[in-house]
C-alpha cells in the first residue's frame, strides 16, 4: 500500500493492497489523465496508456487536432468547453460569462496522514464534512491543478488506508484571482475507463432506487453508448435513488467479476452516472447535483466538494460490500457505540401513533421489561398539541396532558421499570400550525411572493441561518437535559422546495442545498459533542436518509418504514450492499403488516430483523399469547448472535429478487470461528427437492458443526419440532470442514407453507 510518483515518466501511483490506480501527466501541458485502475500492476512505466502517439489523437504533434485528445484520453479532471464533449467533472463561469475551463499541473505533496475537511455556514461557523479518517496507517496524495486564465486552482486529494481497497478522494477549488468565478458544477470524482477494461463487452450499470417503504433495490442495466444518472435533488440522500453506482462486468455476480464503484459521502443532493461514448471510453462520475447548485466563489474563497470514495474489485458484489463495509466501520462511523451491543428497544410509533399518554407508554414498557426489551421509545406525538401529523412541529415542549409530569416523571418511572428511553424528533421542520411558525414566519425556507409547498402539512426550517439553529439546538438540549434520555430517533420527513434564505443575497442563493446539509451536519455535531453518550439514529420518513454522511454522526439509520419481512428482503439486502448490518435499523412489527397487509409468522419476522440493530415495533400489550410468549427467546437469541452480525464479514448466498423462492446470508466472524447462516423460504412449491446451497467466507481447513438455532429447546417458540426433524433428516451428521460447506453445499429443507426461516449456528 502506498503512493508514490515517477518523476521520470510522470505517473502516480495510488495503491491499496489489491489495487493499483495510476494518474498520469501529459508532458507538454500537464493535463492529468487517469491511465489505470484496476488490479495491483507493478510501477512500471505505463504511460504508454496515455496514447499520446496514436494518430491522429497527438497533442504535442498535432496541434491541429488538439481537441481529439480532449474528447477521448482518460480524463482526470475533465472540464467544460476546451474540447471534451463528455458529461465534465467542473465547470465554472466566469465574470463575462464564458463556461471553458482547462486544469493543468502545478504541484503535488505526498504525506502520510489526512486532513479533515470543513466547510463554512453563513456567519462563519467552521464545519467538519464528514469523511474518513484515520489516525494514521494512511497515506494521501494531493494533487493541485490550475487554470491560468481563471486564476483558480484545484486540490485534489486522494487517501488510502492500510488493508481497505477503496481509494477516497475529494476536491477542493480555491479562487486566487480578484474576481468571482461561479461553480456551476463540481463533481467529487470522475472515473475514466476503457472498455477494454471489460473485455470490450458493455459493462453493467448498477443502482439502488426506491421510493417510500421501498427504498434501495438493485437496478441492472447494460451500458450502451449514452448515458445512465441516479440523483437526488430533494435536499437529502432520498428514497428514490442511493448515492452509488457501480460499472461492473456484464455478469459480475455476488463472489466474481469485475466491479467499479463510487458513492459520495453526503447527504444532500447528489448526482452518479456512467456514460459510454464514441470511443468505447466510459466515464463515471458522483458528486453534488448541478441542480439546485450554483456556487459564488469569491475571490480569495475557497470550496471544498464531499468525498467519493472508489472501490475496485475483482471479487464481484460481496467483495465490493466487504470493501465499503470496512471501510465505514473502520474510518467513517466515530460512535462510541459502533462496537457496542445496542439495547432491544420497543417502538411505540406502530403500536399507538399519536394515540398514547404517559399510562399507555408504561405498560407497554412494563411488559416489554419482561420479554427482556431494554428501551421504549417513544416516538411522534409528544410533544406541542400534536396528536395527529398537522400540528406542532418546532414547538419543542412536552405535552403534558399525554405525559403528566413530563419527561422526568416517564423517565423516572421507566428507571423504576428497568427500561431506557428514548424519543423522536424531527428537528429541521415546522409546522404552519405551530408557536414557532407564528412567532417566525420567515424561518422557514421560502421564496419571498410564493407560496411554500407543503409537504406532510409542514416547512423546512432554514438552519443555515445561525438564530434558526441556534434556536433548533437549544430546543433539544432542553428537552434532553430535562430527563434521562439515551437515543433519539432524528426523523426529517420532507424533502425541500422553494429554496430561497432571506439571509442569502442573490448571488449566493445557489448556495442553500449545500448550506442545508452543512448545517444538519453541525447540529449533530453540536448535539453529539454535548451528550457523547447519545445512542443516535437518524431516520428520514424511513430510509431518505441512509447514507454515509450520517455515519459520520449515527452508528445506526433506520431503514425503511416498511417492516414487511419479506419486503425486507430486498430492502436490506440492496442497503448491505454498502452498509454494514451493524447500522441497519430493522424491527419486528405486527402481522398484518401495516403497510402491506401481509401475513407472516413471527419467527420468520423475527429473523429477518436479526440482522440488523433488532426491536420491536409493535404494541406488546395487544399481541397474541402465543406471539408474545415468544419475544425472550427472540431477545436471548439476539444477544447471542448481535456481535457476529455487528462485527462479522456479511456474505449474500441468494436473494429473493432473484430465486423468487427464498433468500438467505450469512454473517462470519473476523476470525472465521463462527458463522451464522440465516435462511428464509419465501414460497412453497410443491413436488421440489431441498434447496442445496453453498456456504461463503468459512475458513477451508476448519472444521465445522452446524446448528439450527432453537433446536436445543425442546419448547422452543422460535424453532417447532417439524422444522427440527426436517432439519435432522437433512443435516451433516459430523463436523465437516469449512471447504465441504463452500464447495459441497449443505441443503436446507423444502418446507410446507409460505414463509419459513432456518438460522443456523455454524462454529
Ligand atoms: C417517519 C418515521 C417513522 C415515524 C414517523 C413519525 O415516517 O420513519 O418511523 O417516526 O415518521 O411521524
Amino acid at each position: 500500500m502506498g503512493i508514490t510518483f515517477d518523476e521520470k515518466n510522470r505517473l502516480f501511483f495510488i495503491e491499496t493492497r489489491s489495487t493499483t490506480m495510476c494518474l498520469a501527466l501529459t508532458d507538454e501541458e500537464g493535463i492529468l489523465n487517469n491511465v489505470y485502475y484496476g488490479s495491483r500492476v507493478d510501477r512500471g512505466d505505463i504511460s504508454y496508456l496515455l496514447r499520446r502517439g496514436e494518430y491522429p489523437f497527438v497533442p504535442s504533434e498535432n496541434d491541429r487536432d488538439r481537441g481529439c485528445f480532449f474528447d477521448y484520453a482518460r480524463m482526470e479532471f475533465p472540464t467544460s468547453g476546451i474540447g471534451d464533449y463528455r458529461t465534465p467533472s467542473v465547470i465554472l463561469i466566469d465574470e463575462k460569462g464564458h463556461d471553458s475551463s482547462l486544469f493543468t499541473y502545478k504541484s503535488h505533496r505526498i504525506y502520510e496522514g489526512k486532513e479533515n475537511l470543513y466547510a463554512e455556514l453563513p456567519g462563519g461557523d467552521r464545519v467538519r464534512i464528514p469523511g474518513t479518517f484515520a489516525e494514521d496507517k494512511v497515506s494521501t496524495l494531493e494533487i493541485k491543478l490550475s487554470d491560468g486564465v481563471l486564476g483558480v486552482s484545484a486540490y485534489l486529494s486522494y487517501s488510502v488506508f492500510e488493508g481497505i481497497d477503496a481509494i477516497v478522494k475529494s476536491v477542493r477549488l480555491v479562487n486566487y484571482s480578484d474576481r468571482c468565478v461561479i461553480i456551476d458544477k463540481l463533481m467529487s470524482s470522475t472515473l475514466d475507463l476503457e472498455r477494454g477494461v471489460f473485455d470490450n463487452k458493455s459493462p453493467e450499470v448498477v443502482t439502488l432506487s426506491g421510493s417510500w417503504a421501498r427504498e434501495r433495490r438493485m437496478d441492472v442495466r447494460l451500458l450502451k453508448r449514452g448515458s445512465v444518472e441516479v440523483y437526488s435533488s430533494r435536499g437529502e440522500s432520498s428514497h428514490q435513488f442511493q448515492p452509488f453506482m457501480a460499472v461492473a462486468e456484464e455478469g459480475a455476480g455476488e463472489s466474481r467479476g469485475r466491479v467499479y464503484a463510487q458513492t459520495v459521502i453526503w447527504s444532500g443532493n447528489f448526482i452518479c452516472g456512467a456514460g459510454a461514448d464514441q470511443f468505447d471510453n466510459i466515464r463515471a462520475y458522483v458528486g453534488i447535483n448541478p441542480q439546485h447548485f450554483r456556487w459564488d466563489l469569491k475571490s480569495g474563497e475557497s470550496f471544498q466538494a464531499p468525498e467519493a470514495v472508489l472501490v475496485y474489485t475483482e471479487e464481484g458484489f460481496d467483495g465490493m460490500s466487504h470493501v465499503f463495509h470496512n471501510l465505514f466501520k473502520e474510518h467513517l462511523i466515530r460512535s462510541p457505540y459502533l462496537h457496542k451491543e445496542r439495547p432491544v428497544l420497543i417502538n411505540n410509533w406502530e403500536a399507538t401513533y399519536f394515540d398514547f399518554d404517559t399510562d399507555k407508554l408504561l405498560s407497554i414498557a412494563r411488559e416489554a421489561k419482561k420479554s427482556g426489551i431494554e428501551m421504549l421509545v417513544m416516538d411522534d406525538g409528544w410533544f406541542g398539541k400534536r396528536n395527529d401529523d398537522n400540528t406542532s412541529l418546532g414547538d419543542w415542549t412536552v405535552n403534558e396532558e399525554k405525559l403528566p409530569g413530563g419527561l422526568k416523571r416517564l423517565s423516572s418511572e421507566l428507571t423504576q421499570i428497568g427500561m431506557k428511553l428514548g424519543i423522536w424528533f424531527e428537528p429541521e421542520m415546522v409546522s404552519p400550525d405551530s408557536d414557532l411558525y407564528k412567532a417566525h414566519p420567515n424561518w422557514a425556507i421560502s421564496i419571498e411572493g410564493r407560496t411554500p409547498c407543503k409537504l406532510r402539512n409542514q416547512y423546512v426550517l432554514d438552519i443555515t441561518r445561525r438564530e434558526v439553529r441556534d434556536h433548533v439546538f437549544d430546543a433539544m438540549v432542553n428537552i434532553l437535559k430535562s430527563a434521562d434520555i439515551s437515543y433519539v430517533k432524528w426523523d426529517m420527513n420532507r424533502q425541500l422546495s422553494d429554496l430561497g434564505s432571506v439571509e442569502l443575497d442573490p448571488s449566493s442563493m445557489g448556495r442553500l442545498s449545500y448550506l442545508y446539509t452543512l448545517a444538519v451536519y453541525d447540529l449533530q455535531e453540536r448535539l453529539l459533542k454535548e451528550f457523547p453518550d447519545l445512542l443516535l439514529e437518524n431516520c428520514s420518513g424511513g430510509g431518505a436518509r441512509f447514507d454515509a454522511g450520517m455515519l459520520f454522526y449515527s452508528p445506526q439509520i433506520w431503514c425503511s418504514d416498511d417492516t414487511d419481512a419479506y419486503e425486507r428482503l430486498s430492502i436490506q439486502s440492496g442497503t448491505e450492499m454498502l452498509y454494514p448490518l451493524s447500522v441497519m435499523g430493522a424491527h419486528v412489527s405486527a402481522s398484518p403488516n401495516h403497510i402491506t397487509g401481509r401475513t407472516m409468522p413471527f419467527d420468520v419476522r423475527c429473523a429477518v430483523a436479526m440482522s440488523g440493530t433488532f426491536g420491536y415495533e409493535l404494541d406488546i400489550t395487544k399481541l397474541p399469547d402465543e406471539e408474545k410468549n415468544a419475544i425472550p427467546e427472540q431477545v436471548e437469541i439476539y444477544h447471542k448472535y448481535s456481535e457476529i452480525v455487528r462485527e462479522g464479514d456479511y456474505y449474500r448466498i441468494a436473494r429473493e429478487s432473484e430465486t423468487h423462492e427464498y433468500d438467505a446470508w450469512m454473517s462470519v466472524e473476523p476470525g472465521k470461528e463462527k458463522a451464522l447462516l440465516t435462511y428464509i423460504q419465501v414460497k412453497a412449491a410443491p413436488n421440489v427437492k431441498g434447496r442445496l446451497i453453498r456456504l461463503k467466507g468459512l475458513d477451508p481447513d476448519r472444521k465445522y458443526n452446524l446448528r439450527l438455532i432453537g433446536a436445543d429447546n425442546e419448547d422452543s417458540l422460535f424453532c417447532s419440532r417439524e422444522k427440527k426433524s426436517l432439519w435432522e433428516k437433512t443435516a451433516p451428521a459430523e463436523a465437516l470442514s469449512g471447504r465441504a460447506l463452500m464447495n459441497a453445499g449443505i441443503v436446507m429443507p423444502a418446507v410446507w407453507g409460505e414463509y419459513a426461516q432456518f438460522m443456523i449456528e455454524i462454529g
